[in-house]
């Protein structure tokens, strides 16, 4: 038997794994798992939590999300956002480099850090890849970044796409540090010179966001990506998948043994081209939302994986900057951290998709891709006691007037929901407790970067040799 006294066991509930589900108990002690097992079988414990009926799932791990601070703090910052994420059963997000100022070098990243600190979840930072910062990559790795974000086109916060040139040399730098290059996948002058045409047609309705933004922008900005990986050995993540299309570029490459990895959020795949009359420039977000066959696609990707993860590009706007007359004035995204979890448990109630494969999607999958593996993502003992406890038959209404977030417009606002997340633990510790947030844990979330593991990449065909990257004098050297 064991000696030990937990910390905490949540008694009665129903594991979910990526491919298992089983009725257990699951003990936890200074903030890890300590063992899952039969009901009965724990040790003695300080607490004991009923959750008869519940689900326990890995807490879900959000690898994009955008908590504005510092710069954009009327949109949202570190203690909202991370408030909504221990709301909606999120214990782990990485946050996106388009604040102001972006984070772009080891001493805005260290500034990213300082926000951080009031986070209720776990987190990682995103370094900015582009073309006039390739000499700081070292220097935000050094710092601690976890991974490093490409806007090939343009979005909130203008600013400029990469090219390629710079892409690659990027590539060749990270690759030998392995961390993932996440891409924001749309080619840039195809939708500068759409929208321009369209904006000088008068055109300005919410539906010629979507025609200024035709799938081809993705399908090319995969593919170029992804031979840039190819050639470098870098490891990429495709940013909000929105179109079938872009999945043949994403299937293509993996078959080739490229090291890519997918993701898309739940408004590709429950909203469509018959939204845009409802919500006006409330559903503006880039990439667009498309059509209903869009969606199909990119659920049946889901489902066999080669989509393989769920996140949320958690994209606050105050109702102002999203209700705008002129479609090109709206700001792009909307909240969704706090919605996700219930939004998809939502289908699976449907049938669209196990609960297994939900742990698969908002889990494990970014676990393994981001490095988190196997410390984060899973419920086995030894690893971090990151937790959703949720309610799979309790229904409520989507109301953004509710939400943590600051930034409360969402596409969202009315949905019917059944499944919810009633309890939120990090490494052990109630971020979020019968649906009311834990206000001590403000400050309670930690960088990831101890626990990350991410080993070189296999440098396939750089340019390194012929030493186009030699270290140039960095700007603030004395
Ligand atoms: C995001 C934002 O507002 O920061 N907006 C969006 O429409 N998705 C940026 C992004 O992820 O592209
Ligand atoms: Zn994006």
């Amino acid at each position: 038997m064991t000696e030990y006294t937990a910390d905490l066991v949540l008694r009665g509930g129903t594991v979910v794994t990526g491919n298992a589900r089983f009725c257990a108990d699951v003990a936890i002690k200074d903030g890890l798992i300590a063992a899952v097992g039969a009901p009965g079988t724990m040790p003695a414990a300080t607490a004991v939590v009923d959750v008869t009926g519940k689900w326990v799932l890995p807490g879900a791990i959000d690898v994009h999300v955008h908590f504005r601070e510092p710069g954009y703090t009327h949109k949202e910052d570190w203690g909202t956002g991370s408030a909504a994420a221990a709301m909606g059963g999120t214990t782990t997000v990485f946050e996106m480099p388009n604040t102001h100022p972006p984070t772009r070098s080891a001493a805005e990243l260290r500034a990213k850090q300082d926000a951080a600190r009031k986070s209720h979840v776990d987190f990682g930072l995103y370094g900015l890849l582009a073309e006039d910062n390739l000499e700081e990559l070292e220097g935000l790795v050094a710092a601690g970044a976890n991974a490093f974000k490409c806007f090939m086109g343009n979005t909130f916060g203008n600013l400029p796409s990469p090219s390629t040139g710079a892409m690659l040399e990027a590539f060749e730098i990270l690759a030998k540090h392995g961390l993932r290059i996440s891409l924001h996948a749309e080619e840039f002058s195809i939708m500068a010179r759409r929208t321009q045409r369209l904006a000088e047609a008068g055109r300005n309705a919410p539906l010629d966001h979507l025609k200024a933004r035709p799938a081809i922008v993705a399908v090319e900005a995969v593919g170029r990506a992804a031979a840039l990986a190819e050639w470098t050995g870098a490891r990429v993540h495709v940013l909000h998948i929105s179109s079938a299309a872009e999945l043949r570029p994403l299937a293509e490459a993996k078959a080739r043994g490229v090291d890519i990895t997918g993701e898309t959020c739940p408004c590709y795949l429950l909203l469509n081209s018959g939204d845009y009359e409802r919500l006006g420039s409330v559903i503006r977000v880039n990439p667009p939302v498309r059509e209903a066959s869009d969606s199909e696609a990119i659920w049946h990707a889901l489902r066999n994986g080669l989509v393989d993860m769920i996140a949320t590009d958690h994209a606050p706007h105050t109702p102002e900057e999203k209700t705008q007359a002129v479609i090109w004035q709206a700001d792009c995204g909307f909240p969704g951290v706090e919605t996700q979890m219930p939004l998809m448990l939502t289908e699976v109630s449907k049938g669209r998709l196990t609960i297994e494969d939900y742990a698969r999607i908002s889990a494990e999958a970014p676990a393994r891709s981001f490095g988190l593996w196997p410390m984060k993502g899973r419920i086995a003992p030894g690893a971090h006691a990151d937790i959703a406890v949720v309610d799979p038959t309790r229904r409520e209404v989507v109301r953004a007037s509710a939400l943590h977030s600051r930034g409360r417009v969402t596409p969202f606002e009315g949905h019917e929901i059944t499944g919810v997340p009633i309890h939120t633990l990090v490494r052990g510790r109630f971020v979020q407790r019968d649906r009311q947030l834990v206000a001590e844990s403000k400050g309670w979330g930690r960088q990831v970067t101890d626990i990350q593991r991410m080993p070189p990449a296999q440098p396939v065909n750089a340019d390194l040799g012929i030493n186009v990257l030699a270290p140039r004098p960095r700007k603030d050297a004395a």
